[in-house]
């Protein structure tokens, strides 16, 4: 059947989750296909930041801390992604970046299997998690190893020697998803533990950490969480671990008596203790908007939305543009798929910087994938068609072969 613009109006029409569009800055001109990479400003957000500047900051000064509840932030705006994330009540904590929190779960992990050596992943996972991990081991010099297969060999790789399975549930390229339980199950089987990176699944895709029974979990706040750039992190730990899980990075945000200035360190219980330092109030105050907002929406609706909007963009790509030489790179995992489609193509990089001029952003990345990321809370389905018609146009003009799109930037 043959796609109009007039039928992607309807659907719409039709969309119970419409009405959260008006809630996000969103300017005229662009279809912004990159808010699995950082989301959009909710309108929310610069009345919050400039009351929490004048009012808290500028009026009430440091006695905010109390006054205000700065020093429950991380563990309140933490509560609620833990809810996003199916993970219980204490389990999960706002804090630093995911980077850092990769190490914090992998450091406690391999503590808590200190007789295993290896750390069990896959070659394509996001590459900062695997940096984290060469880093981590190089300090401990225990003879660990990092361990590299195929998504679908994890499964099988698993063995006797496996401390921690470290994965991203669904990849940033292909938007593959692993299903967390099985693997999660699997790992448990031979005696190993899981951290798992949720940064393009919280708040993307119905996630069941305590269902799965997952160990650690590690994710970011400026993707699909619309926490504003460079927003903070999160870490959730099961209940089961959180006494004898002992933090590496020993701040005094994670001591049990944080202002009672003791010589040495004692982790606070529970989840407080994956805590380090002082929080950034203005950027947890960002994300606590974004976050407000993800939970007003069902994420079953969103993700249902998400899946319909990659199938008419898939359609549509094949309708309209069957003949230019993308391949969908976008594979579907026993956990399904995320919210993003992928197609690789040989001028990826110029194609992407022609479109983001024609006022269509989505994002590549290296070597040659073209990603286009949905948001259901804010992206229309109309707008799927504009933005394959501006890449039409693009293609039939040959306009993506300008020596500016040619040029390379810091970011991709
Ligand atoms: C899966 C995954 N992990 C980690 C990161 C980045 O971590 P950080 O926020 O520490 O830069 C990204 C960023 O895109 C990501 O996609």
């Amino acid at each position: 059947m043959t796609l109009s613009r007039a039928d992607l109006e309807e659907l719409d029409r039709k969309d119970a989750l419409r009405q959260f569009h008006a809630r996000f800055v969103l300017p005229d001109g662009v279809i912004y296909l990159d808010g699995n990479s950082l989301g959009a400003l909710p309108t929310a957000t610069p009345t919050r930041i400039a009351s929490l500047i004048e009012k808290e900051w500028g009026r009430d000064l440091i006695r905010s801390w109390n006054t205000h509840g700065w020093i429950d932030m991380q563990a309140r705006v933490g509560g609620k992604i833990g809810r996003l994330i199916g993970a219980g009540e204490g389990e999960t904590i706002v804090s630093d970046s995911t980077s850092i929190n990769v190490f914090k779960a992998l450091s406690a992990a391999l503590a808590l299997n200190a007789n295993r050596r290896s750390i069990l992943s896959e070659r394509n996972n996001f590459p900062t998690d695997l940096y984290m991990a060469e880093g981590l081991l190089g300090l401990l010099e225990r003879g660990h190893c990092l361990r590299l297969v195929e998504p679908d060999e994890i499964a099988g790789a698993i063995d006797g020697d496996t401390a921690v399975v470290l994965l991203t549930q669904v990849s940033y390229r292909t938007g593959r998803a692993y299903d967390m339980g099985a693997i999660t199950t699997a790992a448990h089987a031979k005696g190993a533990l899981t951290v798992w990176d949720l940064c393009h699944s919280a708040g993307a895709i119905p996630v069941d950490f305590s269902g799965a029974n997952a160990d650690f979990a590690v994710g970011c706040g400026y993707k699909f969480l619309n926490g504003g750039p460079g927003a903070p992190a999160f870490i959730t730990v099961a209940h089961r671990h959180q006494a004898r899980a002992r933090p590496a990075l020993s701040g005094w945000f994670g001591h049990a008596n944080p202002f009672g200035f003791e010589e040495s360190y004692a982790a606070a219980d529970g989840i407080a203790r994956f805590a380090v330092g002082t929080p950034p109030v203005l950027s947890l105050a960002a994300l606590e908007v974004g976050v407000d907002l993800m939970l007003e929406a069902s994420i079953n609706a969103l993700h249902a939305k998400s899946l319909k909007q990659f199938e008419i963009f898939r359609a549509l790509m094949a309708q309209e543009l069957g003949v230019h030489g993308f391949s969908l790179s976008s594979v579907d995992g026993p956990g399904g798929r995320g919210s993003q489609i992928s197609y690789a193509h040989p001028n990826g990089w110029p194609i992407v910087q022609a479109l983001i001029a024609k006022g269509v952003i989505g994002d590549f990345r290296a070597p040659d994938i073209m990603r286009f990321g949905f948001t259901p809370l804010y992206l229309g389905f109309a707008e799927l068609w504009d933005a394959v018609t501006i890449l039409r146009e693009i293609m039939d003009t040959r306009l993506w072969d300008g020596p500016e799109y040619h040029r390379r930037n810091k970011v991709t």
